[in-house]
């Protein structure tokens, strides 16, 4: 069915504060555009340690952009970073997080189960009014929203933001059968609020962007694999004759050899279930050489070494 084109005087509801669940480098950096663009935000995470490593990522990230907003003064870097930081609270307590928020964003394990008790939880702690978001990249989100109750599905959706959050402009908003048009209207003003670009995309695997470029990824490993050119020349390939900021192997090592996998493996699961039918078997498949390196704990940048090395 074609979905009624949204007119701007549509319902919605002005998000003012936002929860984010999971603290790692999508989490962080959720809780970090949200904050900078005047929306109170709770960042939650199960210890007080995960939680230090996310204020550390977002300082890092606020002072790169606070060297290029106030070249000349160290003083207005500081203003800007602390007033940022000052609008995110820290906190280990998920019941206390959610308390009146309007907007719960999560991005935490990329595990269905974990996320399912997660949303069950949070479910029965909201308001009523409180949308639920999901940032996961290759779960479907109606199957996590299965987890919570009829009405609030009507408040679900997805929110798929790119790593670096803070510099990539896209987040891919997600609607099921049960998102209402108010709550997906309000998604796309939270993205717009935050100066980021929206697209919208149906409840598919990998939705847009994964979709397209985990096959990709795959594709090159698979050109490595069979000798046809070294990782050097592919990448420069892409780089060069294509645009692409990063080659597939130098993305693979940013985005992470076990990430790329974990989104494959999934959908393979998937296929061989006969629950896809979108995806082919064959470009499914799982890569030797992707898996041989994941199983040696060489994931990319995080572990120093992927493709390529890392000091
Ligand atoms: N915080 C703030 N700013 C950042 C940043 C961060 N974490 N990381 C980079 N930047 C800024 C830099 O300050 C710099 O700003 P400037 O151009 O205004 O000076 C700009 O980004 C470029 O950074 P660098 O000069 O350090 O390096 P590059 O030019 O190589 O850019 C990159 C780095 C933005 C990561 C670029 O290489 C790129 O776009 N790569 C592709 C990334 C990509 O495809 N991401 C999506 C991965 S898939 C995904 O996330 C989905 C998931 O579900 C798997």
């Amino acid at each position: 069915a074609t979905r009624r084109h949204l007119s701007s005087s549509s319902t919605r509801m002005a998000v003012n504060n936002m929860t984010v669940f999971g603290g790692g480098l999508m989490g962080a950096g959720i809780a970090q555009v949200a904050s900078q663009h005047g929306i109170k935000v709770t960042l939650c995470d199960l210890t007080d340690q995960a939680l230090a490593t996310s204020k550390t990522m977002i300082q890092k990230s606020l002072s790169r952009i606070a060297n290029k907003k106030h070249p000349d003064s160290k003083d207005e870097q500081q203003a800007f970073i602390s007033g940022v930081l000052d609008n995110v609270t820290f906190s280990t307590d998920p019941q206390a997080s959610v308390k009146d928020v309007d907007l719960v964003v999560e991005a935490i394990v990329e595990n269905i189960k974990v996320k399912k008790e997660l949303f069950h939880m949070l479910d029965g702690e909201c308001d009523a009014k409180t949308i639920f978001a999901s940032n996961t990249s290759s779960l479907s989100i109606s199957e996590i929203a299965s987890a919570t109750t009829p009405a609030r599905r009507a408040k679900f959706g997805g929110l798929h933001f790119f790593n670096p959050v803070p510099q990539m402009k896209l987040v891919e908003v997600i609607r099921t059968e049960e998102t209402s048009d108010e709550t997906f209207q309000t998604l796309l003003d939270v993205c717009k609020r935050m100066q980021k670009r929206a697209v919208s995309c149906k409840d598919t695997p990998g939705f847009i962007v994964n979709r397209l470029l985990v096959p990709y990824m795959f594709e090159a490993v698979r050109m490595l694999e069979r000798e046809d050119a070294t990782a050097e020349d592919i990448d420069a390939a892409m780089k060069l004759g294509a645009g692409y900021p990063m080659g597939p192997f130098e993305l693979l090592d940013f985005v992470g050899l076990d990430t790329a996998q974990h989104i494959m493996d999934g959908w393979r699961l998937k296929v061989e279930s006969g629950e896809e039918k979108s995806l082919s078997s064959d470009l499914v498949a799982p890569s030797g050489l992707l898996s041989q390196k994941v199983k040696e704990g060489k994931l990319g940048r995080k572990s120093g070494e992927g493709f390529y090395k890392y000091n």
